[in-house]
């Protein structure tokens, strides 16, 4: 038996030496930055049960994903049982499902695929109760062989807002469930220190730390991953990747889209806990952390969490929040909202590393482009040398550029020589893709990616309960005190003062130059 079967004795995050050996066997298959793959890849059949399967996110990502990893062997073998408040039986759900998949998933399956993943699934209807749910439970696990002394396992997705999580956790301790299981858990991670503290304290009663896996599928993104590759695989990034040689960084994630029927979740919500809290500044880690002391869970969340202490309390001075003129009018929203539909602001890192480097920050609904972009703006170099009008300087610093698509893009922006007479320079750049490459095909979406690693009880990827608690508490002068929103129009990139905010430098988007096609 291992750790994750012993319920919550011990809460919190401190670990015996009984953690820290399986976490050295931990296997990040199939991952392609795994430093240490000791042991072979786990594949014990798991019981899948999806709480919110009718919802958004089930609809828009996990029954793909799940589908995916079901039938292209990349997974164990599986059974996704569906719950919530909606009354369906096995077909509607299986039936819901395939719409799903067909209508909006990223990967569509062939018939034949269908054929094969379609009695994986079935439904119970959260009303039904424990018991319920445990009797479904036993007969998928008989199913796949636990009576003859397979060892499955199971595996929870908590797809529920944060109040219904508690009850979710509630109805699978009186299921008798929790013990060898693993939980999926969707943020929001609270909404502030307060709440935060609450949930996981809370949460710690059923489950021990080692079976939570906490979801920002930011990190999931295989560009996301690729940040870690580039800094850490390569000696000629990170002697350069400090303050002495980077001037700013900027993460911006514009998105074109804007509620669609998310009011209810959105309006208490905005950008800065939608948005910020969790995938910005979890990317911020990436870009920002010391390296890790080995790639496994323990070392790597160790270095992300410096960064979050050494980050400074974001001050309200140092954000602009913004509203597209129009929300207030949406469905479900109070004509008076405060919620903030965009945020930028400037985050500093106070440790040795990035000292004075700002890293500014922005995201919003309704902008004038869907981009996600990490921009690395390097120190410019003394123009003495180069006459006047050379044009050295005047289409910005060089920039490393990443973007978290999944096409993986990276690029490297610099001077060089115009051809013909004299010395003209001009902004040229090399581009890489994983499009480009012969392995694209192998790009996981990033819930496919995590959801494997939770089966794997791979931690690699999630984020912890000290990293996020300590997020919410930088955030305290803000949820204090935030700035009044200031109107922009749908289709622009912000109100007017982000330019404010981070002069003398400039906004990367819209790009000047696009990228290569
Ligand atoms: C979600 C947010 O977590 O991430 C959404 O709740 C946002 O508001 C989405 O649109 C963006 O994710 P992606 O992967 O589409 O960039």
């Amino acid at each position: 038996m291992t750790d994750e079967t012993t319920p919550a004795a011990d809460t919190g995050e401190t670990d015996d030496a009984a953690d820290r050996l399986q976490e050295a066997q931990t296997i990040a298959y199939p991952s392609s930055y795994s430093g240490r793959q000791r042991k072979a890849p786990e594949h014990d059949p798991t019981v899948v049960v999806l709480f919110g399967a009718t919802g958004d996110l089930s609809r828009r990502k996990l029954l793909c994903g799940l589908g995916y990893l079901a039938v292209s062997g990349l997974g164990p073998d599986i059974r996704v049982i569906g719950t919530s408040l909606d009354e369906m039986d096995d077909a509607q759900f299986r039936e819901f499902a395939r719409t799903a998949i067909d209508d909006v998933g990223a990967r569509k399956l062939t018939p034949e695929q269908w054929a094969e993943f379609e009695p994986d699934l079935s439904y119970v209807n959260t009303t039904a109760g424990p018991e319920a749910l445990a009797r479904a439970v036993a007969e998928k696990e008989r199913e796949l062989g636990a009576d003859k002394g397979v060892r499955v396992r199971r595996l929870f997705y908590l797809s529920v807002p944060p109040k219904a999580a508690t009850t979710v956790i509630d109805t699978l301790a009186k299921a008798g469930l929790t013990e060898g299981s693993r939980v999926i858990m969707e943020k929001p991670f609270g909404e502030d220190l307060e709440s935060a503290l609450a949930l996981n304290a809370e949460v710690h009663k059923t489950f021990r730390e080692k079976q939570i896996f906490r979801i920002d599928h930011f990190l999931g993104k295989e560009a996301a991953q690729n940040i870690l590759a580039f800094r850490f695989a390569n000696g000629l990034f990170e002697p350069i990747w400090n303050r002495n040689f980077i001037d700013h960084v900027q993460i911006d994630i514009p998105e074109s889209l804007g509620l669609d029927a998310r009011a209810a979740f959105y309006e208490p919500t905005g950008a800065y806990k939608d948005m910020v809290v969790t995938h910005l500044f979890q990317v911020m880690a990436f870009v920002a952390m010391e390296p890790p002391t080995a790639l496994e869970p323990r070392a790597i969340s160790e270095e992300k969490n410096k960064v979050f202490r050494s980050l400074e309390p974001i001050h309200p001075d140092d954000v602009v929040r913004g509203q597209y003129s129009g929300y207030r009018q949406e469905k479900g929203v109070d004509p008076e909202s405060d919620t903030e539909t965009f945020i930028a602001l400037k985050a500093r890192i106070d440790n040795w590393r990035w000292a004075g480097v700002p890293f500014y920050l922005r995201t919003g609904k309704k902008l004038a482009q869907g981009m996600r972009i990490i921009s690395i703006a390097f120190k410019e170099a003394p123009k003495s040398m180069f006459p006047a009008g050379s044009g050295i300087g005047q289409q910005g610093p060089d920039h490393l550029t990443f973007d978290l698509a999944d096409e993986s893009k990276v690029s490297l922006s610099f001077y060089g020589k115009r051809p013909g007479p004299g010395m003209r320079l001009e902004k040229l750049s090399m581009q890489f893709s994983t499009e480009e490459t012969d392995r694209a095909d192998d790009v996981l979406e990033a819930y496919e990616r995590l959801i494997l690693d939770a089966m794997h009880g791979d931690h690699t990827l999630f984020t912890t309960a000290e990293g996020i608690e300590s997020l919410w508490e930088r955030s305290i002068p803000l949820l204090d005190d935030p700035p009044p929103v200031k109107l922009y129009e749908p289709g622009s990139w912000g109100p007017n003062s982000i330019h404010q905010l981070i002069a003398p430098n400039a906004w990367r988007l819209p790009f000047e130059r696009n990228w290569r096609d």
